[in-house]
């Protein structure tokens, strides 16, 4: 039963004591969340990774790429295990590092030395590392407008991967105009663009997240006609579109601490990831709050991490048995730590 799982997630717990550590992001399901020794979005949970210097077992409750900057953030001794293996991102799965190793020298055939990569944290270690090794930084939704404008300190134009949502909402509020963005396909390698390439300032690379890509205009005009004093705030991983017509947009964290500091009474949709505002809207029964798409969005990939895979991962633990290690190699780590600290030095 379900009190008996979690009864015996508890007594793991107690017998590990500080030996665990269990990071979980915002989206994890409750079933899980409610044992995490800390909760957080992923430029957080990046952090106390890299803070944690005594747990020997960092139980990741996220998704692949969450866990791997966990295992490149800590010391070579500490273990990191993903509770279910499939617990993957679409997003980051958009961008291989073989094509993105085929993308950068037709880049720089075309605008020489003048782009500076940067990857949303959502991507594999061997990317990030890619990007620490051609001088770029790793990006949160947190920080993402902090990084592009650094980078734009840095070099002429930016190769953001690999959602480009978050690099083009970015970029436009940092006042580069849609004129200025082009896309690259992976698939086909080539550029969508059609004006005077010289113009380009962004490169946005063609990924997307497959939780947010469901809310859409047609959402936030249904809540403009049915709740006209309701707001909308949406996650920058949202079309463009979608961005410009909410009241406002950002992180997770952002959405959470907005939330929380808004009056008593005030009525809010949330484009976000269904397990959070749920959680969101349990709460704060003080406030009118539901999804901006009524059918909500879960992220199935997250969704993977349940009560059963994390007792089956730590109770391996206490017969000895580490299962679903992550571990980053170490020539890759050594390129992502990079774009990592890069990052980390400036958020
Ligand atoms: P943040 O945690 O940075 O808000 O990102 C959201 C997300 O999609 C995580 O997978
Ligand atoms: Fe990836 Fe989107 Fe799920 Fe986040 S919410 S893990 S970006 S698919």
């Amino acid at each position: 039963s379900v009190e008996e799982m979690e009864k015996r997630v508890a007594d793991v717990k107690q017998q590990l004591g500080t030996r665990l550590f269990i990071p979980g992001h915002h989206y994890q399901k409750d079933e899980v969340i409610q044992f995490a020794d800390a909760t957080g979005d992923s430029l957080q949970l990046a952090q106390v990774a890299a803070k944690n210097k005594d747990a020997e077992y960092i139980v990741f409750c996220g998704v692949h790429f969450m866990a791997e900057t966990a295992d490149i953030l800590t010391s070579d001794e500490q273990i990191v295990i993903l509770p279910d293996m499939r617990a993957g991102c679409s997003m980051a799965d958009m961008a291989e590092i073989e094509q993105v190793e085929r993308a950068w020298p037709l880049l720089q055939q075309r605008f020489g030395d003048t782009i500076l990569p940067l990857t949303y944290v959502n991507s594999t270690a061997a990317i990030k590392a890619f990007v620490g090794l051609h001088g770029g930084a790793t990006v949160t939704s947190s920080n993402a407008k902090k990084m592009v404008a650094w980078a734009f300190t840095q070099k002429e134009r930016i190769f953001f991967l690999p959602d480009q949502h978050l690099g083009r909402n970015t970029a436009y509020d940092l006042g580069v105009p849609l004129e200025q963005m082009a896309v690259w396909d992976p698939t086909t390698n080539t550029l969508e663009y059609d004006g005077d390439m010289e113009q380009i300032k962004v490169i946005l690379w063609k990924g997307h997240c497959s939780v947010h890509e469901n809310f859409t205009v047609k959402h936030i005009e249904h809540i403009r006609k049915t709740k006209p004093d309701m707001k909308i705030i949406v996650h920058p991983e949202c079309s463009w579109e979608v961005v410009q017509q909410a009241d406002d947009a950002g992180s997770t964290k952002y959405i959470i601490e907005t939330i929380a500091n808004a009056p008593s009474g005030s009525k809010w949709a949330i484009g976000t990831e269904m397990n959070l505002v749920n959680r969101i809207i349990k709460q704060h029964p003080d406030k009118e709050i539901v999804s901006l798409n009524p059918y909500m969005c879960p992220c199935l990939t997250m969704n993977r991490i349940d009560l059963p895979h994390l007792l089956w991962a730590l109770e391996s633990l206490l017969e000895g048995k580490v299962v679903n290690r992550i571990t980053v190699p170490k020539d890759v780590a050594d390129g992502a730590i990079l774009a990592l600290e890069r990052m980390l030095a400036r958020a």
